[in-house]
C-alpha cells in the first residue's frame, strides 16, 4: 500500500521538484499539499503549488493554504534565491485547478484525527508554521503521526541565511522548536545532505531532452535556482534540497545519519534559528531526531531522473 503524505512546502523551485517527486512515485500517497509563507509571500506559495500540479497533470491534488506568517517574527522571505514569483525559471501562468477552501492548519489536524494512528507522514519543505500550529491547537495529533521528514537545519554546513542557521528553520525559529520537542519521530535533511545533492549540467540537459512538460519545467527551473548558489558556493550546480526529502522517503537506503538531540536556538544574539545538533552526542540530552549527513548523489539523481520521465 502507498505511503500516505502530506507535503508541507513554500514553492520554490527545490520545493516544485520535490513535489514532482512526489506525485510521480506510486509508493506516495499525497493526501494533500499545504503552503506557508517562506521563501516567498503564502498567496504566492499557495499559487506555485498549484502551478506544479497542473505541470504535472495532477489538477486533482487538494491544496490547502496555511499560514501567512511566522508565530511571532516578521516574514523573512528569498526572493533573492527564486526570483519575484518564487518559480523564477519557467513561463507562470493563473492555476485553474481549485484551492480547498479549508485552512492547512485545520486539513492538518482533520486528516491526523480521520486517518489510522502511525499512518500519515508530513513533510515539511518550508518554515514549521503550519505544523507547529496543529501540534499547539491539537496535542492529540502529535502521537498519530508517522513521522515527519523535513528539510532544515545544518550542522557541518552550519547556515545559509545567516553564519549558523538555515533558512527555514531561521524564518520560523519558534515553531521549529515546538515540532523538534513534540516526541514525534522525527528525520532531519539538514544542508550537510543537500549540499552534496548538487544538480549538474549535463543532468540538466537530459531534463531538457526528455522533450516534456515536466522535463523542460525542471530544466528551466533549475537553470535559474542554480545561478545563486554557483555564485555564492563556486560549486557547479545547485543543491535540490526538498527533493531529498522526497528521495528519502523513496529510498531511504540512499542516506546515512546519526539519532541525536537536536535543539533550536531562538534566543542567540548571533545564533537564532540554528539547529544545536549533538553529533558527537556530548549532551546527554536525549536523542530527538534522526539526523542525516550522507546522500548517495548519482543513487539520489537516478532515481529522480527516472521518476520526472513518468510524468
Ligand atoms: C530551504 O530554504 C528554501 O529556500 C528552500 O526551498 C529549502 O526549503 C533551504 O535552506
Ligand atoms: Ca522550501
Amino acid at each position: 500500500m502507498a505511503r500516505k503524505i502530506i507535503i508541507d512546502t513554500d514553492p520554490g523551485q527545490d520545493d516544485a521538484v520535490a513535489i514532482l517527486l512526489a506525485l510521480a512515485s506510486r509508493e506516495l500517497d499525497v493526501l494533500g499539499i499545504t503552503t506557508v509563507a517562506g521563501n516567498v509571500p503564502l498567496d504566492l506559495t499557495t499559487r506555485n503549488a498549484r502551478i506544479v500540479c497542473e505541470i504535472a497533470d495532477r489538477p486533482g491534488v487538494r491544496v490547502f493554504a496555511g499560514c501567512d506568517r511566522p508565530l511571532t517574527r516578521k516574514l523573512v522571505t528569498a526572493e533573492y534565491v527564486h526570483g519575484k514569483s518564487g518559480l523564477d525559471g519557467i513561463a507562470l501562468f493563473e492555476p485553474t485547478m481549485p484551492l480547498q477552501s479549508a485552512h492547512a492548519v485545520d486539513f492538518l489536524i482533520e486528516t491526523l484525527r480521520r486517518e489510522a494512528p502511525g499512518t500519515v507522514t508530513l513533510c515539511p519543505l518550508g518554515p514549521l508554521t503550519n505544523i507547529a500550529t496543529a501540534f499547539t491547537r491539537a496535542p492529540d495529533i502529535v502521537d498519530r503521526v508517522a513521522e515527519i521528514v523535513l528539510m532544515g537545519g545544518a550542522y557541518f554546513e552550519v547556515g545559509n541565511v545567516t553564519p549558523a542557521a538555515e533558512f527555514n528553520i531561521y524564518v520560523d525559529p519558534e515553531a521549529a522548536d515546538i515540532v523538534f520537542r513534540a516526541g514525534a519521530p522525527l528525520v532531519v535533511v539538514p544542508l550537510d545532505v543537500t549540499h552534496k545533492a548538487l544538480t549538474s549540467r549535463a543532468w540538466i540537459e537530459q531534463l531538457r531532452a526528455m522533450g516534456t512538460r515536466v522535463g523542460n519545467a525542471v530544466a528551466g527551473l533549475t537553470d535559474f535556482f542554480e545561478r545563486f548558489d554557483m555564485a555564492k558556493y563556486g560549486s557547479q550546480g545547485a543543491p535540490l534540497h526538498d527533493a531529498c526529502v522526497i528521495g528519502y522517503l523513496l529510498k531511504p537506503e540512499l542516506f546515512t545519519g546519526r539519532h541525536i538531540n537536536v535543539t533550536i536556538e531562538t534566543a542567540g544574539e548571533f545564533t537564532t534559528g540554528m539547529t544545536v545538533a549533538d553529533w558527537w552526542r556530548v549532551t546527554g540530552r536525549e536523542p530527538n531526531a534522526m539526523f542525516l549527513g550522507g546522500i548517495d548523489r548519482d543513487g539520489f539523481y537516478a532515481i529522480l531522473t527516472e521518476r520526472l520521465a513518468r510524468l
